[in-house]
């Protein structure tokens, strides 16, 4: 039983049913939480041009995403050790992201064998991290062209699996009851998620990361020794870019000037992503560098944005802005959190009819005549990025 009808809903619902850490594990930002808290808030900054009499009616919001058919301009970001808030996991996301026709990227760290994905969605990203070199990269690749994944996403800043936030505990190494319980003691007064973890195995696999040199699986505290031991550079993006035939995406791209040399280097597109907030506190949100980076590259490359992004507004709000379309990482969490693979779908369809009435409202026929003229003069770049003690304790609470 779904019973949400608000993304900030899905929100309180998955804070009230998930242990504080694994809430956090979400939901935290880096250091002060400034830039996590930025990405939302300067969606609020930007404001559109509303005509009086709008005549559209019934809207499209179907487009096309990096040479491919959507319903609408979204795809699940790729999040990782995902089964940690619900049984349902990747796979369950993948299924409500095919029923409203979006791609799902999936994390190196996803649950589910990327083949499982990519049966239960066609439009399955594989997102890599350089973990073990290019000897683990190549492997990944491989890995991700034979289960059929579509498009190749680099990310190349670096989370680790640590989370950023003060409030969480790091996540337990291997997943078992007695980890579960000294992790999230509170546990016991959150049946519906213990209950999901056992019934989800109580295990955090990882199938897509490269094997250990034993053969064995990667685990949780592998994840984040790895990542930070090999970080992708230039002349990694140019061997994946020969290497990976399909449709390929760097994501972390926050400056003009690194978004230029990426499209010299070959990729279809670039995600305007600062990680969530989760990697560098203090960078400016998303959506304020995003006029820049579309300046730069959008006449040889697709740019996506994520961080932030709440409402099927805040899609047209990219788009008015130059983005092709954007991820959603904490909402569909979130949605997993409060209702499993119903959940996710519940979310995706708030977005679809949140944008579909913008676009009526706007008087636009469909998603693809949307452009900055539905705004507003923005607002000068330091002002974009204010934001005052309320905003920021109202997070921290
Ligand atoms: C719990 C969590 C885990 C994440 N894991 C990954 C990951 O494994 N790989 C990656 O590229 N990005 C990861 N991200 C970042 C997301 O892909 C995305 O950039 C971010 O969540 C977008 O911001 P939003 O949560 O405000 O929508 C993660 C984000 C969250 C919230």
């Amino acid at each position: 039983m779904i019973s949400f009808g608000s993304v900030d809903e899905a929100r309180a619902i998955a804070r009230r049913r998930l242990p504080a850490p694994v809430y956090h594990y979400v939901e935290g930002g880096k250091e002060s939480e400034a830039t996590a808290a930025m990405n939302e808030l300067a969606f609020g900054r930007v404001l559109f041009d509303a005509p009086t009499c709008p005549t559209a009616i019934a809207p499209t919001c179907g487009t096309t995403l990096l040479g491919r058919e959507v319903g609408m301009p979204l795809a699940i970001a790729p999040t990782g050790f995902v089964r940690i808030i619900h049984r349902d996991g990747e796979l369950g996301a993948a299924r409500a992201a095919a029923r409203a026709n979006v791609p799902i990227a999936i994390s190196t760290w996803c649950g589910a064998p990327a083949g499982d994905v990519v049966a239960a969605n066609p439009d399955t990203w594989f997102q890599l991290y350089v973990i073990n070199g290019r000897e683990g990269a190549g492997w990944c690749i491989d890995l991700a062209r034979e289960a059929g994944c579509r498009v190749l996403v680099v990310t190349a800043d670096i989370a680790g699996v640590v989370p950023a936030d003060r409030r969480s505990a790091p996540l337990p190494e291997t997943m078992s009851l007695k980890a579960a319980l000294a992790f999230a003691p509170e546990a016991w007064n959150r049946p519906r998620w213990l209950w999901s973890l056992l019934r989800g195995g109580l295990a955090m696999p990882a199938p897509n990361a490269p094997r250990r040199p034993d053969g064995a699986m990667l685990q949780v505290q592998d994840a984040g020794k790895l990542l930070a031991a090999t970080p992708v550079n230039w002349e990694d993006l140019a061997w994946i870019r020969a290497r990976w035939p399909g449709p390929l995406v760097l994501k972390s791209v926050m400056r003009a000037a690194d978004a230029r040399r990426a499209v010299e280097i070959g990729v279809d597109g670039v995600i305007v992503s600062n990680h969530g907030g989760k990697v560098l506190d203090g960078v400016p949100s998303t959506l304020s560098v995003l006029p820049e980076i579309v300046d730069a590259v959008a006449d040889r490359a697709e740019v996506l944005l994520d961080g932030g992004v709440r409402r099927g507004a805040d899609i047209v709000k990219a788009r008015a802005l130059g983005a092709r379309g954007v991820l959603i990482g904490r909402p569909y969490l979130w949605g997993l959190a409060a209702g499993g693979e119903a959940g996710v779908s519940r979310v995706l369809s708030l977005f679809r009819r949140s944008m579909a009435g913008t676009l009526a409202n706007l008087d636009r026929a469909g998603i693809d005549a949307i452009d900055r003229s539905v705004l507003r003069p923005l607002p000068d770049p330091v002002a974009w990025n204010m934001f005052g003690r309320d905003d920021l304790a109202r997070r921290l609470a």
